[in-house]
């Protein structure tokens, strides 16, 4: 007779060829549709299982592990695990793993054009042209900001905004500032020409301001409305770290009342909900949080999730642990 095979979850929708590795390991039950489960569902698929494949959309908490004692491993397909209450986890002896690494170059590379879009007004001008309202060439018709030479803040400066850093300072010239709770080591700061500053140096001097602090609760709102009073008018802002890090009601009447130029948002407060003053602005770009979003770079972590939950519940260390 066959040993049994511990029980998994795959929570998401997922390249098929995840759950067929999977399959060759464990019994796997797997969301077949392009449906987020309630967590009712998500709390009824989980009793027997050893471990879940998931993503930055389930919420997992202490009442959660709690009503689903057999689980072991909980292995994320994202870089952020802000929806895991890591500590409740912990204590129940349950691995948490998430995704680094895999996603820091594509990421980048979207935040870095998310910013030079905001820059440079181009959704703004193509709906312009859409609409037929292009009659004429004008030398103001959509003037925006340079971002070749112009002053490159990141607020978070991991993985991500190194990558970011990288980008502005190697490929366009850029001045790097960056304001960070730790400062980082002098040779990884010299090659990015990169500067440690206090938030509000960087708020004050920023052309462009790229956020990509991970979000908890010392994050939460990190920039508001006193922020942005900060700010220059000529600025740009662009979040690609976790709604909730930006207050979006604060950041919309900014963008209103053009008190900074424009704004870049990849994730949103309460997404997919995005706040309804943000979708009647000109001046900001909206993307439904598609960052790490290319082929290669979504196999390469659903990947990593699957090889860590084949090696926890196999008994071997995991690969990129949380805890
Ligand atoms: C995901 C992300 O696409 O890895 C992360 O933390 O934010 C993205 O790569 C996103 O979490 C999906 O909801």
């Amino acid at each position: 007779m066959r040993p049994a095979r511990p029980a998994v979850l795959v929570a998401r929708h997922i390249f098929p060829e995840i759950s067929a590795r999977l399959a060759a390991h464990f019994d796997v039950e797997a969301n077949d549709q392009p449906v987020d489960w309630p967590r009712d569902e998500l709390l009824r698929r989980l009793q027997g299982k050893a471990g879940a494949f998931i993503s930055s959309t389930e919420p997992i908490d202490a009442a959660l592990l709690d009503a689903c004692p057999g689980l072991r491993a909980l292995c994320t397909m994202t870089v952020g695990y802000n929806n895991i209450d890591v500590a409740a986890c912990t204590a129940r002896g349950v691995v948490v793993t998430n995704a680094p690494d895999v996603l820091t170059e594509t990421t980048a590379d979207f935040g870095f054009a998310l910013m030079m879009a905001t820059a440079r007004r181009i959704t703004e001008s193509e709906h312009f042209l859409r609409a037929g309202r292009w009659q004429r060439w004008s030398y103001d018709m959509f003037v925006g900001a340079d971002v070749h030479g112009a002053t490159l803040g990141i607020l978070g400066m991991g993985r991500i905004g190194q990558a970011i850093a990288r980008r502005g300072a190697l490929g366009f010239g850029m001045p790097v500032i960056y304001h960070n709770r730790s400062r980082l080591a002098p040779e990884v700061e010299a090659p990015l020409g990169a500067r440690w500053v206090e938030k509000a140096e960087l708020l004050r001097h920023a052309d462009h301001l790229v956020i990509v602090v991970p979000y908890s609760a010392s994050s939460h709102h990190a920039i508001g409305a006193a922020e942005l009073a900060l700010m220059k008018p000529s600025a740009t802002l662009t979040n690609i770290a976790r709604g909730g890090v930006v207050d979006d009601a604060a950041l919309a009447v900014a963008l209103a009342e053009r008190r900074i130029a424009a704004a870049g948002l990849d994730v949103f407060e309460g997404e997919p909900q995005v706040h309804p003053a943000l979708l009647n602005l000109p001046n900001v770009v909206l993307t439904p949080h598609i960052a790490s979003a290319t082929a290669a770079t979504r196999m390469k972590m659903a990947l990593l999730a699957a090889d860590n939950l084949i090696a926890v519940l196999g008994g071997k260390p995991p690969l990129t642990p949380v805890n």
